[in-house]
């Protein structure tokens, strides 16, 4: 039997009843309200049922942790009704409705709160403020919210973002973070914020889910700030020990970002297949491959290494990819002009649309 149509149980026990999942889409729709749009439930409406799991993206924990991604908020219980008309959206024939939640630290609209106001990557240091021990934990306090708050909606689960230079990501990276208190210096503290924020979802995870929740983070393994190949593959390394410590903190999953998942790393001088670096790193948590997965061959390929495969871009212009993949069809992406009435047939949003017009080639793999 193909390895895409297996049942998966994560470790928390949510069953997903095959190994595909919608990696998180951010449809850069403008909700002023916080509130997700009636044209992205459409979306996501579109795009549900086969798949094992939906990952919605993203929702902010903070007010002041909003990102320019236009994206919807989790900040306040008032948003609960709304999220759980996203999460019922989802929930259609037992496909799983997952979460994302981020804050987005120095890269946030209003408020610029950096790790540490000397790193590197802060060019311009009048308008940040360095966070205290105090505002550290109240943001931690406003993840531990926002998950009781993904509880209560009826998702299945959350995703952490921890990867692209979001919060977490500045907390762990040494180009982001040259704090010498408890949240930053060694590895170790760097890592204090992500353990945290891990183990305070966890505890309101087990007090509160009446059924099992999910906890899974986003990951990225290199420093897009970083431009130098020597610096990238020197935070490549870091990011694995980094990921080797992540692997014992009962996660129900890793969903790592690439480009290609299937690519190989020259590290060294030598070569190596990326996955198989990444499973001897993690040792417990299951893996979901993601980047670049169009057809059914290279899903099945991500599938011998990885416990899971997700896909992205691929749902946007075949809302049935995962049915596609299920029964070995090939994908077939659109190959002329991109016209209006497209923008219809498969019900994306207006601003994401405006994307796909400037970026064609990449939306369509070409
Ligand atoms: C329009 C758009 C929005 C995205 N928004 C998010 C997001 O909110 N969170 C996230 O972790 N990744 C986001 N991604 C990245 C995707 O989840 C995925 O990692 C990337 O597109 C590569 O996978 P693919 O080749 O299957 O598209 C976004 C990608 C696109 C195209």
């Amino acid at each position: 039997m193909m390895k895409a149509k297996e049942i998966f149980q994560l470790p928390s026990g949510v069953t997903l009843k095959n190994r595909l999942i919608f990696a998180p889409i951010s449809t850069m729709e403008d909700p002023l309200d916080g509130k997700m749009t009636s044209d992205e439930l459409n979306f996501f409406k579109l795009r549900t049922g086969a798949v094992g799991a939906i990952v919605v993206g993203s929702a902010y924990v903070s007010p002041d942790g909003r990102g320019y991604g236009n994206n919807i908020s989790i900040t306040h219980d008032r948003y609960i009704d709304s999220l759980s008309q996203v999460a019922s959206t989802i929930q259609q024939d037992n496909t799983k409705a997952f979460l994302q939640i981020y804050h987005a630290g120095a890269n946030a609209k209003s408020k610029k709160w950096c790790v540490s106001c000397e790193s590197q990557n802060i060019v311009e240091e009048k308008d940040y403020q360095e966070l205290s021990t105090a505002e550290i934990e109240r943001i931690i306090k406003d993840y531990q919210e926002a998950v009781l708050r993904a509880i209560k909606a009826g998702f299945d689960g959350v995703e952490l973002h921890m990867a692209n230079s979001y919060l977490p990501n500045q907390f762990m990276m040494p180009s982001w973070n040259v704090r010498q208190d408890e949240w930053g210096g060694s590895r170790e503290r760097r890592l204090n914020f992500a353990k945290r924020i891990i183990e305070s979802s966890l505890e309101v995870i087990k007090q509160h889910a009446k059924t099992p929740f999910a906890l899974g983070i986003r990951f990225s393994l290199e420093d897009t700030m970083l431009l130098e190949d020597n610096e990238r593959d020197q935070s490549f390394k870091e990011s694995l020990m980094i990921l080797k410590e992540l692997d014992n903190m009962t996660l129900d999953y890793v969903h790592v970002t690439s480009s290609d998942i299937l690519s190989k790393k020259e590290l060294e001088g030598y070569s190596f297949e990326l996955l198989d670096i990444l499973k001897q790193v993690l040792l417990k948590t299951p893996l979901i491959g993601s980047g670049n997965l169009l057809q059914a061959e290279s899903v099945e390929k991500t599938l011998e290494k990885t416990e899971l495969a997700s896909a992205c871009r691929p749902f946007i212009f075949q809302p049935d990819w995962a049915q596609c993949i299920l029964n070995q069809e090939e994908v077939v992406l659109p190959n002329n002009q991109l016209t209006g009435e497209m923008r219809q047939t498969y019900q994306i949003p207006r601003n994401l649309w405006r994307g796909i017009l400037e970026a064609s080639d990449w939306y369509l793999y070409r």
